[in-house]
């Protein structure tokens, strides 16, 4: 039976009922955990244009640069203050010599990118490029491991290169190509995929690699590594098990690798062009993030009680066929209105799982998969998922705040979802954000919140939506889709009455 809400408000003597379809109850004074800022993590590999075009252009490019990397993007990424940034791969990662990316750049040796394209890469943007681009984004580095072809004496001496601060070989040859003092490092990934393209290996074999690698990455003076293995491939959760059971003790974070695909690995569907039952199964599937996470979860609380080891998904987002005319090695799809749907959705349920879940990588962030940015030579865009980012910033760092939702059901050939995904924080200064997004591409919604353990003297708000699902952003129409002053949210007392339009991702701030 369908559930409606009454409400009933007095006007001018003569009672008049209001139904709103959704209730939604935030208990602003019982917050206890807190969202890590690094929930709102990217992740860029040496794919396709990610890293060449997309942050790197060189010193001597025309397009504005410091040192060779975009100012454009530099400043996106700081509008949506970007907390984290992991590199070099993905696949890459495990087939990556960072030697081979040090030193003199006309002197660095060649490589063929296997994975992605057969391109050659050059080498151009190595390790210093890398920790220089953090330091203009302000950002933590997240750097990864080869483990499927590298050794643990490359690794070490990866970690010896960048952060020791003494005499040592590494820290001498740092000195050698500029740079004086050792960069702080704390995330540091042990491999990637190693049940694939990181080596192909059982759980049980890559616990004992892990243990091996890990233990000869040291923490150099007051450097603290915060070591991060290679996790599961979505529901594999005999992964997680065999990790937790054999390595949990050596580990800061467990990895989680999911990507949200509408049909099939061989035809993935299309960015653009889909239709509403297209839209919908896209939905259904990416609302699987919440069991992964529980199961997941699960299971490491059985060996983990106290929450000591993150788990993180370091990998997450939608995956479509590329766009035509591209190559297909590059990844390179365009980025709807369903789009920031789904990054919106899943932010909201890692919001959610805050105790456990203290870091997530969106892949990746400029040209490739779900970005958040797109280059076509001196032009960018600022794609939906973008602005998604740019909304839920508010939520870093700030305290989850404990929620009941009832939603209304977004409804389609027989089968039903909720309509309504939320979440809630309070930050630093007191104030409460709350993010909704309204699945349904069809109906507005309206929503009856109670506000319990706060006075809130003013509600304003932003919000992102657009005439069609498939909207997108492109480099002659790039304001499609993009944040606007949002009036649908009314206050009374204790109460806030608000109305989303369909298709939409809101945040409303509480002062
Ligand atoms: O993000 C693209 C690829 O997806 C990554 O390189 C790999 O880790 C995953 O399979």
């Amino acid at each position: 039976m369908k559930k409606v809400i009454l409400s009933i408000l007095f006007l001018s003597g003569v009672a008049v009922i209001s139904v709103a379809q959704n209730k939604l109850v935030i208990n602003a004074d019982q917050g206890k955990d807190v969202i890590s800022k690094h929930v709102y993590g990217h992740f860029s590999e040496h794919l396709g244009h990610c890293i060449y075009g997309g942050y790197w252009v060189g010193e001597d490019s025309p397009i504005p640069n410091t040192r060779g990397i975009r100012n454009d993007v530099v400043k996106a990424l700081r509008d949506i203050k970007i907390p984290n940034l992991r590199w070099p791969g993905g696949c890459f990662a495990d087939e990556y010599h960072w030697m081979d990316g040090i030193g003199p750049r006309d002197k660095r040796p060649k490589m063929v990118n296997t994975h992605w394209g057969g391109v050659v890469e050059d080498n151009s943007f190595g390790t210093h490029e890398f920790l220089d681009l953090c330091e203009q984004l302000n950002c933590e580095p997240y750097i990864c491991g080869n483990v499927g072809s590298g050794t643990v004496e490359e690794m070490s001496k990866w970690v010896e290169y960048i952060t020791f601060d003494g005499e040592s070989p590494m820290a001498n040859l740092r000195r050698q190509n500029g740079r004086e003092k050792p960069w702080k490092v704390s995330f540091w990934g042990v491999g990637n995929e190693n049940w694939g393209c990181g080596g192909n290996m059982t759980a049980e074999f890559y616990a004992d690699q892990y243990k091996r690698y890990s233990t000869y990455c040291r923490n150099y003076g007051d450097n603290k590594l915060y070591l991060i293995a290679g996790g599961a491939n979505s529901d594999d959760y005999n992964w997680t098990e065999t990790l937790m059971k054999n390595a949990a003790r050596q580990m800061q974070g467990l990895s989680l690798h999911h990507y949200t695909i509408p049909k099939n690995w061989e035809d993935k569907g299309s960015a653009t062009q889909f239709d509403e039952a297209e839209y919908y199964v896209t939905i259904e599937k990416t609302l699987k993030m919440n069991d992964l996470l529980k199961r997941h979860s699960n299971i490491m609380d059985r060996y983990d009680p106290q929450k000591r080891v993150a788990l993180i998904p370091d990998e997450w987002g939608t995956w479509y066929n590329v766009e035509s005319g591209t190559n297909p090695g590059f990844l390179y799809q365009q980025n709807t209105m369903r789009d920031a749907i789904i990054a919106a959705i899943n932010l909201n349920i890692f919001n959610s799982y805050c105790d456990r879940v203290k870091m997530t990588n969106i892949a990746q962030t400029i040209n490739v998969l779900q970005a958040v940015i797109l280059t076509d030579k001196e032009k960018m865009l600022l794609t939906p998922t973008y602005w998604v980012y740019y909304l839920y910033k508010v939520h870093q760092d700030a305290t989850l705040l404990p929620i009941s939702l009832s939603s209304a059901k977004y409804e389609l050939n027989g089968k039903k979802i909720d309509a309504i995904s939320v979440s809630a924080s309070k930050d630093a200064s007191g104030k409460v954000h709350i993010t909704l997004v309204n699945i349904d591409p069809n109906k507005e919604q309206s929503i009856d919140a109670d506000l319990r353990g706060i006075e809130v003297k003013n509600v304003s708000g932003q919000v992102l939506t657009s005439g069609k699902i498939n909207d997108y952003n492109s480099f002659d129409t790039p304001d499609v889709v993009s944040v606007k002053a949002f009036t649908g949210a009314k206050l009374s007392k204790d109460k806030i009455s608000i109305t989303l339009p369909s298709k939409s991702v809101v945040m409303l701030e509480l002062n």
